[in-house]
């Protein structure tokens, strides 16, 4: 029998304790014995929830339990969790987490620590949800140089993205459900604020560069300033908007950013909807290979969660080694280049400031006349705010 504990009974943790029971025959069979959960930690109490037998306040019960070798850690953001799984690594435990705020802030010593007490830890959730994407990255792509790693990494700001436009749901509204749902984050400016899957991209880049990528580094922009007038016209025009977060790896250096775009029916993330995510990495020898799954939500995210335990489950005193050093990776800018944009300006902008645009595509429609859409050819980032400075612009969306 292999004793667990987890730190935090919310969503994904009451998520672990379901894939557990649910699959739980397999599951032994996977570890070759009953994974037991013999400790939740928690500071709530669940009056005639069977889950009071195990509940603890307290986490040196956990600590000095010498019969728990997993602890699951799944409260979020960094704190009281960074003390918690360091000082569990530290007592020779097993680490699994969801937790993405965690793991970018402090992912490099967390895996040092792991390594120092020859133990593991393990992080598949933190990143797209139920998606396999960091052990993939890790083992099965491990032959190659990845070379770009885009797409959606947020489910929430997808969810609400999709509704919008496909029933023209209003923003605050769709978020609520998200929330209800148990996508978003417990303050859910990281999701609409693209911190989120800023600190996503973060990880996935760290994986590929084998150092650390800061998520501090790398400029994010959400979704807030995304209006149902812009939903519009990318309708018209067949495209949709997407939250996309990027890692590129060029002769110049790496660059990673966050922030919307407007995609059409040829990329492989048209149809990711709803609370999805899609990730497409770029291998030197590979090719693309495209990820797509439940981004977030209780059981996809526990059991992503769950594999973490049963690798460990085969490794309990044995290192399975993540390259990640602790230099920081110095980020070049994103999107110095040309690109071509969508623009969306006053309908009366003037003769002047359009000439600044370098028009492909005109669009004008009848529901919105107080707001003309441009789709440009390539522009650099110098040719736009020479633009947005004559104060007509309303949005400027990456064409991707
Ligand atoms: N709030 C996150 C999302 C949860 O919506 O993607 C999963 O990391």
């Amino acid at each position: 029998m292999i004793n667990i504990a987890v730190l935090g009974h919310g969503n994904i943790g009451k998520g672990v304790l379901e894939v557990l029971k649910i699959n739980k025959d397999l599951i032994t069979e996977h570890a070759g014995e009953e994974i037991r959960v013999s400790r939740v930690l928690s500071r709530r109490h669940y009056p005639g929830d069977p889950v009071e037998e195990i509940l603890t306040l307290d986490m040196d019960d956990i600590l000095n339990d010498d019969s728990i070798s997993i602890v699951v850690e799944v409260i979020g953001g960094t704190d009281p969790a960074y003390t918690y799984v360091k000082s569990a690594l530290e007592h020779g435990k097993n680490v699994v987490t969801s937790n993405k705020a965690l793991v970018a802030a402090h992912g490099p010593e967390l895996i040092e620590t792991a390594k120092a007490h020859n133990v593991n830890f393990m992080f598949e959730a933190s990143v797209g949800g139920g998606i396999p994407i960091i052990r993939p990255l890790q083992r099965c792509l491990a032959a190659d140089d990845i070379l770009e790693i885009s797409g959606i990494l947020n489910g929430t700001t997808n969810f609400i993205l999709t509704k919008m436009y496909n029933e023209g749901s209003a923003f605050d509204e769709t978020l609520k459900e998200a929330q209800r749902l148990g996508y978003a984050e417990a303050d859910p400016s990281a999701d609409i604020e693209g911190d989120d899957p800023s600190r996503k991209i973060s990880i996935l880049a760290s994986l590929a560069c084998r150092q650390f990528v800061d998520y501090h580094d790398i400029h994010h922009k959400g979704i807030a300033e995304i209006t149902a007038t812009d939903i519009a016209f990318a309708k018209a025009i067949g495209r949709k908007i997407k939250l996309f977060a990027s890692m590129i790896k060029s002769d110049a250096g790496v660059s990673c950013e966050v922030r919307p775009v407007m995609i059409g029916p040829d990329n492989s993330l048209y149809t990711v909807d709803g609370v999805k995510n899609g990730i497409i990495v770029r291998g030197n020898m590979l090719g693309d290979i495209t990820f797509l799954g439940a981004g977030a939500g209780m059981l996809p995210t526990a059991s992503s969660v769950v594999s973490d335990i049963l690798v460990q489950a085969g490794h309990l005193h044995h290192n399975v080694p993540t390259e990640m050093k602790p230099e920081k990776v110095k980020l070049v800018p994103a999107g110095a280049s040309e690109c071509c944009y969508f623009i969306r300006t006053a309908a009366d902008i003037s003769d002047e400031a359009q000439k600044l645009i370098k028009i492909d595509q005109k669009i004008e429609l009848a529901d919105c006349p107080d707001d003309i859409g441009f789709i440009t050819k390539p522009m650099l980032p110098d040719e736009l705010d020479q633009l947005r400075a004559t104060g007509f612009v309303r949005n400027i969306i990456k064409l991707k």
